[in-house]
């Protein structure tokens, strides 16, 4: 299918190198098609701050039984993805079958707790409910207080920077290429897309265009008014703190909890980083590392547990997710013909990697989502809200 006599082109163009666009790229690759990707740092973005939990069952929130289908399928994948993508890289993903302990600190904690493991039985979900000593027997260095908590052996994680270098090259050994640039403009002809003014100058032209932008995706000039996707910033500030060796293992496996109504993790890595997270705020643009967001995440980390006031803190750093209206992914073709989306996964991207690589693979070669993708569709908002506004930022 690649497009030949053309001096800029490609089949494909994916517009944004996170590690949506890139296992977009990827898996459109390995189907055959010609794909190019237009981004000035393919493999940063959000990946770079996110955790990694792959936290299907404890990340469930009322209201999101149509997006937990499709976190479970995508759960389910990765060992198989995280296999394939290592040998194809002959990069580690960092992937861990570890688990996850969600545990209450007081009875407010408690309550919220019962009431999610109550959510994840009716759902049919594996979550078993523990007392606090079953919890410390399983964490000893939880704080005494821990008043009780879920054991989720199925929730697992992966290292999102290595997952994206391992994407980066598994593209460039399949034959993606990389325009190390913006895109500025959709180009739209005969009413369809034909691809988009990059930064450098060009005017690229591709059969299909997929936007995978994050949370700039609604930003990309040239996109007809009413297919603007509804996607927003919604900023997380993560702190990286490092366990050293005589420590270890100072936790076994991913812990969260609610502390005062505000959602805690901590993520503890095979190589002794341990992850924090994550403030969730409405904010813009704004990625600045704050005072009052790292004081937070350390207080209540520091009341889960306490040892962690012993180890380096090795990073603060602020990111952007990006979040749709029903918190669901964008995904697959537009109204317009040749245009396609892959965004607005806001605390799933990690998590759907898998499934939107081969949903896109597929939208991609046949023009149709596969059933379990469907109900993503892009369309499902209506003519689109203007997207937000605040300041000028390059796609
Ligand atoms: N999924 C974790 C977060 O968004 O903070």
């Amino acid at each position: 299918m690649r497009i030949s006599g053309r001096a800029s082109g490609s089949d494909v163009l994916v517009i944004g190198g996170g590690i949506i666009g890139l296992v977009t790229a990827w898996r459109a690759a390995q189907r055959g098609l010609g794909v190019t990707v237009a981004d000035p740092a393919p493999g940063r973005g959000a990946a770079q701050v996110a955790a990694g939990m792959l936290a299907a069952v404890t990340e469930l929130h009322y209201g999101e039984q149509m997006l937990l289908g499709l976190n479970l399928a995508s759960a389910a994948r990765y060992p198989a993805f995280v296999a394939e993508l290592e040998e194809a890289s002959g990069r580690d993903t960092g992937f861990r079958a570890c688990g996850t302990l969600a545990v209450a600190l007081d009875s407010d904690d408690r309550a919220h707790l019962r009431e999610l493991h109550a959510l994840q039985e009716r759902s049919g979900l594996e979550s078993t409910w523990l007392s606090g000593r079953e919890c410390r027997r399983l964490e000893p260095m939880l704080a005494p207080g821990v008043r009780g908590g879920l054991r989720v052996d199925g929730d697992h994680q992966v290292d999102p920077r290595r997952l994206a270098s391992a994407l980066l090259t598994a593209c460039e050994r399949a034959g993606v290429a990389f325009r190390r640039t913006t895109a500025e403009r959709l180009t739209v002809a005969g009413g369809r897309a034909t691809g988009a003014l990059l930064g450098d100058g060009t005017k690229f032209a591709a059969d299909q265009v997929v936007l995978a932008a994050g949370s700039l995706s609604g930003r990309l000039a040239g996109l007809p008014p009413e297919l603007v996707p509804p996607v927003r910033p919604v900023k997380g500030q993560v702190l990286r703190l490092t366990v050293p060796p005589a420590y270890a293992p100072f936790l076994s496996r991913t812990v969260r909890a609610v502390v005062r109504g505000g959602h805690l993790y901590l993520v503890p890595r095979e190589n002794g980083e341990l992850v924090i997270g994550a403030t969730s705020e409405e904010l813009g643009w704004d990625t600045t590392v704050t005072a009052g967001g790292v004081y937070e995440l350390l207080r209540d980390a520091h009341e889960l547990v306490p040892g962690i006031t012993e180890l380096p803190l090795t990073e603060t750093l602020a990111g952007l997710r990006p979040a749709s209206p029903d918190n669901a992914p964008l995904l697959g073709p537009t109204a317009l013909p040749g245009l396609l989306l892959a965004t607005g996964h806001h605390r799933n991207g990690v998590l759907l990697t898998p499934v939107t690589g081969d949903a896109m693979a597929d939208a991609l070669t046949t023009g149709e989502l596969p059933e379990a993708a469907r109900p993503f569709d892009p369309g499902r908002f209506g003519p689109a809200a203007p997207a937000p506004v605040l300041q000028e930022q390059p796609v």
